[in-house]
């Protein structure tokens, strides 16, 4: 079943194709990795050419079999050209292979750009702004910039466990997350959308289901997100079922794990739940986050992520019940 559930969670989305990039580091990526294919596929098309004209024009003569051609032994010009030309592609790709590189990485960064930290963890993105205040999981929430305003996103990418790869291919290159090492790289999207992307890097059993996917918002709608992230339901839901719920999530394990801020819930091994239901799927990806799939994956989460590192809460039914529909509560 989770595989459909994992289709069905990106089924709204368009394919990721480094060639269709919406963001200046992806667009400058393609453009190079364009020009790099047009110049290897006419150096396929002149030397395979060649090498069939040679074939089909110099084979033996029919009925003079065993003849020997005549020899020819060297040829400085020949060699000259077959060494320059080479030489002359190798360093044009080269240098506009330094100029892309160049271009990325020193990028400055202007002042009012969004800064956010990722942390790679077996398997999942935690994701904080650390100016905004603001924590999640594996949606990365960021502006459009436009010609007039510009408002890219810097991310500090670090890992908590092994290492990881932060790709998002319409956006930008891939980046690992390397323990005890910090890296950075930026993205910059000009359309408004959900770009999805994964881990790239093997990290372990589920590195295939850790997934990412970045909203792309108008700045109106990317601080409208800040605003109601950084809001805190402290008091307990009015709904009975609801509020028993919150009494077993903050009197179990669930706690030591998870954070829901304004709670005595501060746990840090898992993902922040304080708006759990504005993501749109749970577990990095792996299904659309609804009451369903919610309770599955409380009562059991390695049915939906085999080897996931949350263990099987073991609770009633009855608990399980009032558990969810206090999550489902976490807006
Ligand atoms: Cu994380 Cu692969």
């Amino acid at each position: 079943m989770s595989m459909d559930a994992t289709m069905a969670a990106q089924a709204a989305d368009t394919i990721s194709s480094i060639f269709a990039p919406v963001s200046t580091p992806a667009a400058k990526e393609a453009d190079l990795a364009r020009m790099v294919l047009w110049l290897s596929a006419v150096v396929f098309v002149v030397v395979g050419g060649l090498i069939a004209y040679s074939v089909v024009r110099y084979r033996a003569p029919a009925g003079e079999p065993g003849s020997e051609p005549p020899q020819v032994y060297g040829s400085a010009q020949v060699e000259a050209a077959w060494t320059a030309v080479p030489l002359i592609i190798i360093v044009v790709l080269m240098l506009a292979t330094g100029r892309v590189i160049h271009e990325v990485q020193a990028a400055p960064q202007p002042p009012d750009a969004v800064e956010v930290t990722v942390v790679g963890r077996q398997w999942w993105w935690e994701i904080r702004y650390p100016k905004l205040g603001v924590i999640t999981a594996n949606e990365l929430h960021v502006p459009v910039s436009d010609s007039l305003s510009r408002r890219p996103t810097f991310l500090t990418l670090e890992s908590a466990d092994v290492a990881h790869s932060f790709w998002v291919p319409r956006l930008a290159g891939k980046t690992d997350l390397i323990p005890n090492r910090t890296n950075h790289m930026w993205v910059e999207p000009h359309e408004p959308g959900t770009y999805l992307g994964a881990c790239a890097e093997y990290c372990g059993t589920q590195h295939t289901l850790m997934l990412l996917r970045v909203v792309a918002e108008t700045p109106e709608q990317f601080s409208r997100w800040v605003e109601q992230q950084r809001q805190t339901a402290a008091a307990a839901p009015a709904d009975p079922i609801a509020a028993a719920g919150r009494r077993v999530f903050l009197g179990t394990v669930c706690s030591s794990c998870h954070t829901v801020a304004g709670t005595v819930a501060k746990g840090r091994v898992g993902p922040d739940l304080t708006h759990l239901m504005s993501r749109a799927t749970i577990g990095a990806g792996v299904a659309p986050n609804i009451r369903e799939h919610l309770r599955d994956w409380v009562r059991n989460p390695d049915n939906l992520k085999r080897g996931v590192l949350m263990p099987a809460m073991q609770i009633d039914d009855k608990y399980l019940d009032q558990l969810v529909e206090y999550l489902l509560t976490l807006r």
